[in-house]
């Protein structure tokens, strides 16, 4: 429990760790569907009543916050402008995503929104405007939990939202098209969202480590130097469903075995060299039955690498010990790409200005990858682009919900966000 002189020590990370709580109460899952006595997992998911009442709320305390301009845009992006005293003067962009994975932390993405919104809450308070623009937005869906499709906010804030993602159904069968629609918005404004990039400076977000680097190193803040690109896939292995008890071992064609071989071997394939990962994060039999060899399963994967070569090497590898291990065991897959972001390397002179504000507030410079995706790689393929990640509490677990981070960091973070405002004015 923080102390008297805790809240006071660290009243801007406060007021952070206090909106997180406030977003955090809206979720996708129903209390029915709650266990007694557990905590209500935190889920939200693209365009969902949870999901629009964090845009509504954001948009209410960047009102309260003094911004110029708040909304919610055709995709669900909340857009926020504390404008600059030189209207002509390149802005600059910051943000990240207010929507999660499911039975997830508070702090990924939404900790990179609200950050700049204390710097220009901070600024209207003391009357003072940047020579530039200064625009904040909680991009509406980074994660690609509900439909098949990531970094949609961005991707639209780019111009390559891709029309064919308003087909994707959701598990319940319900299309985006009809998602966008029974949340008011008009998929045909959707191109006008595109912003002209020669109009911006560049893009800084910042977010949460996501991993032990920071803590193990004992610092509060990291730079990031470039974030790993990945692949992911979404497939079906199948095989023939058959009695569990008279069906012989070698007359089988287990689905889920054949889907386990190939999870120990993503493990193993990119064990072998430590910057990559492979995750098999979904293994899920349709309608199994204890005692019925599995026909069907479906699986994904979610391979990832410092540099696209590294990448797709991993993936060549994994794709043909698939086709191995279905030819082996006489099944056969489906199998869809469902996103491909390439590795992007940080804006070297944002870097600079980062590591000049982490410096400025007392703290040592930590340069680090990112393992995780993030709105930065979309971004990066219009502007330039570069991060601040801030340590995790609890060894830095994310996409759970012990992800944490404390009052004193997330204060840092506003400070060196201020610091990096100072020098770009
Ligand atoms: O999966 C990721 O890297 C990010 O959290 N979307
Ligand atoms: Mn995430
Ligand atoms: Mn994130």
């Amino acid at each position: 429990m923080a102390s008297a002189d805790d809240v006071t020590a660290h009243p801007l990370g406060d007021a952070i760790l206090a909106r997180a709580a406030v977003l955090a109460r809206h979720t996708d899952v129903a209390p029915a569907d709650v266990p007694p006595g557990s905590a209500t997992p935190l889920t939200v998911t693209y365009l969902t009543p949870a999901h629009r009442a964090c845009a509504a709320q954001l948009v209410q305390w960047m009102r309260d916050d003094g911004f110029d301009e708040a909304g919610v845009d055709a995709v669900g992006n909340v857009v926020g402008l504390y404008r600059g005293t030189d209207a002509s003067a390149p802005r600059l962009l910051t943000g990240s995503h207010y929507d999660t994975v499911r039975d997830a932390g508070r702090y990924d993405g939404r900790l990179g929104i609200l950050v700049p919104m204390a710097c220009v809450r901070a600024l209207r308070a003391q009357g003072r405007r940047l020579p530039f623009d200064i625009e904040v937005v909680g991009f509406a869906e980074e994660e690609g939990q509900r439909f098949a499709a990531t970094f949609i906010g961005s991707s639209a804030l780019i111009g390559r939202f891709e029309p064919r993602w308003l087909d994707l159904r959701d598990a319940a069968g319900a299309t985006m098209r009809e998602a966008l629609r029974d949340a008011g918005h008009d998929v045909d404004a959707i191109p006008a969202i595109a912003r002209d990039a020669s109009r911006y400076r560049g893009f800084v977000e910042v977010h949460i480590e996501q991993g032990p680097v920071l803590v193990d190193a004992g610092v509060a803040l990291g730079v990031v130097t470039s974030i790993n690109g990945s692949v992911r896939f979404v497939g079906e292995m199948r095989g023939v469903a058959c009695h569990a008890g008279t069906t012989p071992m070698r007359r089988r064609r287990d689905a889920a075995t054949g889907v386990a071989e190939l999870a120990l071997f993503v493990e193993r394939r990119a064990s072998a060299i430590p910057s990559l990962v492979g995750t098999v994060g979904i293994v899920q039999v349709p309608n199994g039955s204890i005692n019925v060899v599995p026909g069907r399963c479906a699986f994904s994967l979610d391979l990832r690498a410092p540099d696209d070569a590294l990448r797709d090497a991993l993936v060549a590898d994994v794709l043909a010990e698939l086709d191995r291990i279905a030819t082996r065991r006489g099944l056969t897959y489906v199998l869809d790409e469902t996103m491909r972001a390439s590795a992007a390397p940080c804006d070297e002179a944002l870097q600079q200005r980062w590591r000049n504000a982490v410096a400025a507030v007392g703290q040592p410079i930590h340069l680090l990858a990112s393992g995780a995706g993030h709105d930065a790689m979309k971004i990066h393929e219009a502007m330039p682009q570069a991060m601040l990640f801030v340590r995790g509490g609890n060894d830095g677990i994310s996409h759970n919900p012990l992800e944490t981070i404390s009052a004193a960091d997330a204060q840092l973070a506003v400070e060196a966000f201020s610091h990096l405002l100072a020098q770009l004015a």
